[in-house]
């Protein structure tokens, strides 16, 4: 058995598809607004990760909203505020996504959701997208209370997978998840469409490097 664990945000969810509510609101300060809000949601996880200060990612998304609105001085209203986190949890699969999970579940693979999206969130969000029943499973840190790249939602991965786990892969289009997982020992595919992307230096590498999604099936044919 080998089981693919796909991360969610950036890889099968398109977190910047919120781009066009927010140039609906803020106009030409969206794109700059809406690069912050990401950085700043991942870097909350990280430091409440480091301070062993769990909250579900939800809140790093919001203080990352309210971080932004106030740096950029855009002066959202509290309806705004909620709009924007409501389209959060209806954010859209990438096109490929339900074409590349079945042909991989057709190959007889586990097909699991990584993420550090709360349980619940996750399944909201995949039912908006319909791709809920592509899972076999919806594993979410907030079970170990702790943020990707901590080794703790790595282990927590290995154990819950059907496959032993030297064939456990990550794939995910996050360079900070694709270390975490290398350095915890999991095989990985980077989804990397930027061919001038690189890993952070590290001291790992990816074991499998794939510019889109649909590569997958040939990667595990
Ligand atoms: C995840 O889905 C945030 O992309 C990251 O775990």
């Amino acid at each position: 058995m080998t089981t693919i664990a796909f991360d969610i945000y950036g890889t099968l969810i398109k977190p910047y598809a919120i781009g066009q509510l927010l140039q609906e609101i803020l106009g030409a300060k969206a794109p700059a607004f809406n690069q912050l809000w990401r950085e700043k949601q991942l870097e909350y996880s990280f430091r409440q990760a480091a301070m062993k200060e769990f909250q579900y990612f939800t809140h790093c998304t919001k203080m990352a909203l309210e971080y932004s609105d106030a740096v950029l001085q855009t002066q959202l209203s509290e309806a705004n505020k909620k709009r924007l986190l409501e389209a959060y949890r209806q954010l859209p699969a990438y096109p490929q996504v339900p074409e590349v999970l079945q042909s991989l579940k057709d190959q007889g693979l586990e097909i699991v959701a990584f993420s550090n999206g709360a349980h619940r969130d996750l399944i909201a969000l995949f039912e908006h997208a319909e791709i809920v029943n592509y899972f076999d499973q919806v594993i979410s840190v907030d079970e170990v209370r702790t943020f990707k790249p901590a080794p703790e939602v790595y282990q927590l991965l290995a154990q819950k997978a059907k496959a032993d786990q030297d064939q456990i892969w990550l794939v995910s289009s996050n360079a900070f998840d694709i270390i975490g997982a290398r350095a915890f020992g999991l095989k990985t595919a980077w989804v990397r469409p930027n061919p001038a992307a690189i890993l952070d230096p590290f001291g790992y590498e990816s074991t499998a490097i794939i510019k889109e999604l649909s590569e997958l099936v040939s990667l595990f044919a």
